[in-house]
């Protein structure tokens, strides 16, 4: 049996084959899945992953993912919304509208839903950090302002990223989840 990871990004299925290997296998499912509107991310994930395993066929078991950043004194905006913001604003201009703040702290957010014919389940994962002016040349997304540990997202090499992620951390918990029920 195979886990099948609904995504577009091959990235993604790397980072998770990573942390999952020793108990499944995990392939790539390229589909797009319909995101419902929901400031949670894990209604979010649960409602896709329920979709997509019926997509890949209703056998074997898929994951989805979905995250966003967090920025606490902004009452979690851009959070569900991060992948709009991002193509709208930009990740330049999120900036400007933190760097007036007193409080910049925010967080990287996500869930990990998984999917079989038996049970849906949602594994999350958050890693805290600071919202600064852009740095860095790695990464993706909003990683060039958000610093963990005096360094931003893009200054770090994708090894160390991945450790701290907040995906790492909620697919950790996926890992335990499926040694548990081995
Ligand atoms: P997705 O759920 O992985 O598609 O991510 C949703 C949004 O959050 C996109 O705009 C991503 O760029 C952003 N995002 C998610 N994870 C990260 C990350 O690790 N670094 C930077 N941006 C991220």
């Amino acid at each position: 049996m195979s886990l099948q990871f609904v995504t577009t990004n091959p990235g993604k299925v790397r980072e998770a084959t990573e942390y999952l290997s020793e108990y499944v296998e995990v392939e790539q499912f390229d589909y797009d899945y319909a995101e419902i509107q929901s400031d949670s991310l894990a209604d979010i994930a649960a409602r896709g992953a329920r979709e997509a395993f019926e997509a890949a066929g209703g056998v074997d078991p898929v994951i989805v993912d979905d995250a966003g950043l967090f920025i606490d004194a902004l009452d979690g905006f851009p959070g569900p919304y991060s992948s709009y913001v991002e193509d709208t604003l930009g990740v330049e201009r999120v900036w400007h509208l933190a760097e007036g703040l007193e409080d910049r702290s925010a967080s990287f957010r996500c869930t990990v839903a998984y999917a079989d014919a038996e049970t849906v389940e949602t594994f999350d994962g958050e890693i805290p950090g600071e919202i600064v002016a852009p740095r860095g040349e790695g990464g993706f997304g909003y990683d060039p302002i958000f610093e963990h540990g005096g360094e931003t997202f893009a200054e770090m090499g994708t090894e160390r990223k991945n450790e701290l992620s907040h995906r790492g951390r909620a697919l950790d918990d996926l890992a335990d989840w499926l040694a548990k029920r081995e």
